[in-house]
């Protein structure tokens, strides 16, 4: 009995010997977990990042666009409050594309200069896309409202290479900005 006591006192001092020098080795261990946790929130975040980037829209100005329930709006009344010199400011989104002034040059799309009432892809020496021509008719408020809104959505295969404007008072905006231009 008191060999094994001996034994037992013995090995415990041993261990205890042996948990000192362990001492640093079990730190290391302890401090790459801790790496090793910060490192995979790290490669986590992107991905939780994407997700929401797809839930925050941008608006031109750059402040995040609640997205809300597209409710129809009435271009009548977004007419009566549009305001022309705010459309001649937004006209500069179209202006690296477009001129609106009579005679003017064509640059990437064709002059707008009385566009109100002529009829689609009609500007004279302007390359329309096969998908415009095809569209017939002519242009009024509520078709171009529709057309600037989503291009590719109102006229697909259009060459209009323009995302849209989101804004139905930026829309109006212009299209005031557009009527003026006769
Ligand atoms: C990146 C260049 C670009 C921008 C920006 C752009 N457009 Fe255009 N637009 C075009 C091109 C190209 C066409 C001809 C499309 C086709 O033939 O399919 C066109 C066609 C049009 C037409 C039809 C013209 C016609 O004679 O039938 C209208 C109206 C129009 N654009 C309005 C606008 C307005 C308003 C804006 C700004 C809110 C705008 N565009 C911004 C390139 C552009």
């Amino acid at each position: 009995m008191e060999r094994i006591k001996k034994i037992v006192k013995e090995q415990t001092k041993i261990l205890h010997a042996h948990a000192k020098e362990l001492a640093p080795a079990i730190a290391l261990a302890v401090a790459i977990a801790i790496i090793a946790t910060i490192f995979a929130d790290a490669l986590y975040q992107p991905k939780k990042l994407l997700k929401r980037g797809f839930q925050i829209e941008l608006s031109a100005d750059g402040k995040p666009l609640v997205k809300k329930e597209e409710k129809p709006v009435d271009l009548g009344e977004l007419m009566k409050l549009a305001d022309i010199s705010r459309g001649e400011k937004i006209f500069k989104k179209c202006a690296s594309c477009h001129t609106a002034g009579k005679n003017e040059a064509i640059k990437v799309g064709p002059n707008l200069f009385g566009i109100i009432g002529r009829p689609r892809a009609s500007f004279a020496g302007f390359a329309y896309s096969d998908a415009m021509k095809a569209k017939g008719g002519n242009w009024d408020l509520a078709s171009i409202n529709q057309f600037i809104t989503k291009p590719k959505d109102f006229i697909p295969g259009t060459k209009m290479a323009f995302p849209g404007l989101k804004k139905p008072q930026d829309r109006a905006d212009v299209i005031l900005f557009l009527e003026s231009k006769k």
